[in-house]
């Protein structure tokens, strides 16, 4: 047995990752179900590095040195679940096995309870940076046993993306802790274009900015604080032409929005939680109403909003408002995301070091920005920090970034312009700003109906009225 590390599942993901092992000078097993893309992965790519070409699950493992470390990367659910019982029989105790995939944490806590009892280590990995960064260098998030990570995190590093020649792999925490950080990653993913998004449409609809312009305002944002891989993209979409009809690409493309599950799912999570991810919820539910045909058809002629147009300077004005107000909304997406972490680990029992997550997410994966190193930095300094807007710097530009911000959420409700994820960000920061909230309402309410009783302001315990009654008395519980 020669091979440092196998890979079952060669689709796209699989087949980069193996590649990348591989050209990383790793001695890489590679099997699929269906033979005829080993074969061909050999075939292609074989004078790339060394690869152990294996027919069947017997023959994987043959191949692998101990502790065998085997790399799943199918489908995530029913597939992980039936390649783990075909493995799982062959492997000894002290081997490993890693589920690259986009899994539901709670499914990698159940395999890796299950699989522990073997003694096999189950390591569900999150991966990110699509096809493009699982061959050149993902941002990889790993969770499982900590003597996994010893033996993995060489070879997980080795692969993986680097900024200054720091890896962009790190142990999360255990069991379940990397695939609810990649979870996350990709709520705040939904969350950042989301916004992006809604950044376009104002600039679109109230700036009249044509999708080229558009692009080279985000160019130039992208030299800026809002410097990431999204913004980047973002200017490519929009300067793109449709080849066909010589539109703006924008303009041809269906406007209804696809998921696969991981923003669901950071939502459900966020509602377990009861973790406040308003504006990573609205990202998820914009994504969902914009594919509901029917209700926009049943919509579509009812009245919006009315504003004059803009002169030029004032579209210029309000550009720079968009940016405030983009920037700030931002800073609330990812602080709800750590926000959602720091409660899972809570939850869970994960000890989760905010701040080298906040570190592996600067390069390889989707949401890489460069405000992610002082997110970085911020953690590292206070690991406790309860929130970015707890620390100064961030503070200072939210409350710089306060009154443009209002204006960008004004002007578009407005005029009609929807902006699901800028107004519920808005909307976060002006609920925990609140010194009073009408919470102390909703309790009254619960009081009246249901006897759910109320904390009081002036004295501990638990109280409730008996509305039924005249007098309408007090009593302690
Ligand atoms: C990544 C991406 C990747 C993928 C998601 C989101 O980190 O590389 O997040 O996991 O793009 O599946 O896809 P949907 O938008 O289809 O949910």
């Amino acid at each position: 047995a020669s091979a440092h590390i196998g890979v079952t599942g060669l689709a796209v993901m699989g087949r980069n990752l193996a590649r990348n092992f591989a050209r990383n000078g790793f001695t890489v097993a590679v099997h699929n179900r269906t033979p005829a893309r080993t074969r061909a992965l050999v075939d292609e790519f074989g004078h790339e590095g060394t690869f152990v070409p294996a027919e069947t699950a017997k023959e994987l493992v043959a191949a692998l040195q101990r502790p065998r470390r085997l790399m799943v990367m199918v489908q995530a659910g029913e597939a992980t679940d039936a390649v783990i019982d075909e493995f799982a029989p062959l492997l000894e105790a002290g081997d490993m096995i890693i589920d690259g995939g986009n899994a539901h944490f709670a499914d990698t806590r159940r395999r890796e309870a299950a699989l522990r009892e073997q003694g096999i280590h189950f390591v569900g990995a999150g991966v990110s940076g699509g096809e493009e960064g699982a061959l050149n260098g993902p941002s990889i998030m790993p969770g499982g046993s900590a003597e996994s990570y010893a033996v993995l995190g060489p070879m997980f590093e080795a692969i993986s993306a680097k900024v200054d020649g720091e890896p962009m792999s790190t142990h999360v925490g255990t069991d379940g802790a990397g695939h609810f950080v990649k979870m996350v990653h990709n709520g705040i993913e939904y969350a950042d274009m989301q916004l992006i998004a809604e950044a376009y449409d104002l600039l679109r609809q109230v700036g009249r900015y044509t999708p080229a312009e558009i692009a080279d305002v985000f160019r130039t944002w992208n030299t800026g604080r809002l410097d990431s891989y999204l913004i980047e993209i973002t200017a490519e979409v929009l300067a793109h032409t449709d080849a066909d009809t010589g539109l703006p690409f924008v303009d041809i493309v269906a406007d209804a929005a696809g998921q696969k599950g991981t923003g669901r799912w950071t939502v459900q999570s966020a509602l377990d939680l009861g973790s406040p991810a308003t504006a990573i919820a609205q990202a998820t539910f914009a994504r969902a109403a914009s594919s509901q045909e029917a209700l926009r058809t049943a919509y579509r002629e009812l009245p919006g909003g009315v504003s004059p147009d803009l002169t030029r300077s004032e579209a210029a004005r309000f550009t720079a408002q968009v940016e405030q107000a983009l920037y700030a909304s931002k800073v609330i997406a990812y602080d709800q995301g750590f926000t959602m972490i720091r409660d899972a680990a809570d939850e869970y029992g994960w000890d989760i070091d905010l701040g080298a997550v906040a570190g592996i997410w600067r390069a390889g994966c989707i949401i890489r920005a460069a405000f992610l190193d002082r997110v970085r930095a911020a953690y590292a300094e206070s690991p406790a920090l309860p929130s970015l807007l707890s620390q100064p710097e961030f503070a200072a530009e939210i409350t710089a970034a306060q009154v443009p911000w209002r204006e960008t959420v004004a002007s578009a409700t407005r005029r009609g312009i929807p902006v699901p994820a800028l107004s519920a960000a808005l909307a976060h920061y002006d609920t925990l700003r609140a010194g009073r909230l009408p919470a102390a309402l909703l309790q009254g309410q619960r009081d009246y109906f249901g006897a759910h009783t109320y904390r009081r302001t002036d004295r501990p315990g638990s109280f409730h009225t008996h509305w039924a009654k005249a007098d309408r008395p007090e009593t302690q519980s």
